[in-house]
């Protein structure tokens, strides 16, 4: 609403004993939630797919029973994105005559998740968590660093076409925070044993530079755990299981 009308109405909802009306600020996103026509991204560029994927295809619609195809959509523009690099909407329009849907049912879910890449993207595309755990474990440090490493800001690509940096919620790696999903692969950890080295630009530029180079980094966490499991030794849980009963009271 216009701040101006907003101010109209509060100032007629006073003297009605109605509260003021309250809308949370706007805050701008990378991603873009509408379509606009652009030379490389327009409903005239034909969208098909490979010989390859088309066999992926009907091995994905073969999954889902009849009456029930539409659950194929986010494999179908999952797999599209994979071939094209990012997803056009050419290929959202394929996407929706195979499964016999409106166009609009494919836009809600393609707009919907940041996973789908609706504008050219980097070789490496680099999604930030910025969500409260990854927020508390230093992840404003760590999209600082890629942003100064690259010289570009969030949902910026760079020239070279290698990079483009995305600021993304919750990737449910909150027990290695901060992470980075750099394409198909978790980089997580990246202060956790380092706090005291203030390592935690050294990790990240490390990283970048392995993908400069077309190295790969290795993923995971980089805390030396291989997974989710505890720092250092086990706390809990370490003896035998009680038995059945146990902690029942006796007269039961
Ligand atoms: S908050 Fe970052 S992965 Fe969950």
């Amino acid at each position: 609403m216009l701040p101006t009308l907003r101010a109209a109405v509060n100032s007629l909802k006073g003297p009605l004993g109605l509260r003021s009306l309250q809308t949370t600020a706007s805050r701008a996103h990378d991603s873009l939630f509408v379509h606009r026509d652009t030379p490389e991204d327009n409903p005239d560029i034909p969208f098909e797919f490979s010989a390859d994927n088309k066999k992926r295809v009907e091995a994905i619609l073969a999954i889902y029973p009849e009456g029930h195809k539409r659950a194929a959509m986010i494999p179908l523009l999952d797999l599209a994105q994979r071939q094209y690099g990012w997803l056009p909407i050419s290929a959202m329009h394929h996407v929706a005559d195979i499964l016999k849907l409106p166009k609009m049912r494919v836009y809600e879910v393609a707009t919907f998740y940041t996973m789908f890449m609706r504008k050219p993207t980097g070789k490496y595309h680099l999604q930030v968590c910025t969500t409260t755990p990854c927020w508390l474990r230093g992840s404003n440090e760590i999209l600082d660093t890629i942003k100064k490493n690259l010289g570009l800001e969030v949902g910026e690509t760079s020239s070279d076409k290698l990079f483009t940096i995305s600021e993304v919620e919750c990737l449910g790696a909150c027990v290695n925070a901060p992470m980075v999903q750099i394409n198909d692969d978790y980089y997580a950890a990246l202060v956790l044993d380092c706090l005291q080295e203030d390592l935690t630009v050294q990790d990240t530029e490390e990283i970048l530079a392995d993908l400069k180079a077309g190295r790969k980094p290795k993923p995971g966490p980089r805390s030396g755990r291989y997974a989710a499991e505890p720092i250092g030794e086990p706390t809990s849980l370490k003896g035998e299981p009680p038995a059945a009963g146990f902690g029942v009271r006796a007269d039961l």
